[in-house]
């Protein structure tokens, strides 16, 4: 039997409102996200299985709904509301500039966004030069050199391994991720200057956050707790 479409639709919201789905972005952050998870009691043993091939999970006792995305896409599902909460680095967070609610610091992920490059570079940053820039960040370096440095240069967006650009020719600098700066270290370049500090944050959907706030203030309460209990 067929449903008139108006019915359909509001079938699919209610079965949707039982659930708060969460996103988290594959990798060793849904991993450590997982365990914090666990310690508030939240538990979803499907997912431990690595030779699943399932992108989505249910725990049906807690209304609980998580999937794995790739990192850059986690704000997207939040925005639009395909997940009522995320957990990603604040680098995707701030590259993306999706519409969400950051509402907590796992201070997982601990890192920086730099200006790398080899320590000639470092005259180039001083002198307003028009120099090459790579990243897997163009917003952000393009946010950093030409609003705060007030600088002009080129982005050249690559997708990995960027450490490569300054030594072979591509570009002066690099603005990346550095964690324990041995990528840097091994390739001969070093931290020019400092962005900013990340973590890995809590995202929430605006929407959700009104129609399921008591659910969701007590997951992120919940994950607060447990940060305090492992410090
Ligand atoms: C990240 C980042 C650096 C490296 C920094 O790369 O882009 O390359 O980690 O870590 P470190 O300071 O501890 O050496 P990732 O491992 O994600 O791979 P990718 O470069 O291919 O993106």
């Amino acid at each position: 039997m067929k449903f008139p479409i108006r019915q359909t639709r509001m079938e699919v919201r209610t079965e949707d409102m039982k659930y708060i789905t969460i996103a988290l972005a594959k990798g060793r952050l849904a991993k450590q996200t997982l365990a914090l998870l666990e310690q508030t009691g939240i538990t979803c043993d499907e997912m431990k299985d690595k030779e699943t091939r399932k992108l989505i999970f249910v725990n049906e006792e807690l209304g609980l709904r998580f999937f794995l995305s790739k990192t850059s896409d986690v704000p997207t599902y939040v925005e639009y509301g395909a997940a009522d909460i995320g957990v990603v680095g604040s680098d995707t967070i701030m590259e993306e500039g999706r519409k969400v609610l950051e509402v907590l610091d796992l201070g997982l992920g601990q890192c920086d966004m730099c200006v790398a490059g080899p320590v000639s570079a470092k005259e180039l940053l001083k002198k307003n030069q028009v120099i090459r820039v790579a990243s897997k960040y163009p917003k952000i370096a393009k946010d950093y050199f030409y609003n705060k440095k007030h600088q002009t240069v080129e982005i050249i967006k690559l997708n990995g391994s960027v450490e490569l650009a300054p030594i072979v020719g591509l570009s002066e600098v690099i603005v990346d991720i550095v964690e324990t700066g041995s990528t840097l270290r091994a390739n001969g370049l070093e931290v020019l200057e400092k962005i900013c500090p990340l973590s890995a944050r809590v995202i929430v959907n605006e929407a959700s956050m009104k129609l399921q706030r008591e659910r969701i203030t007590k997951l992120v309460r919940d994950l607060k707790g447990a940060l305090e209990q492992n410090v």
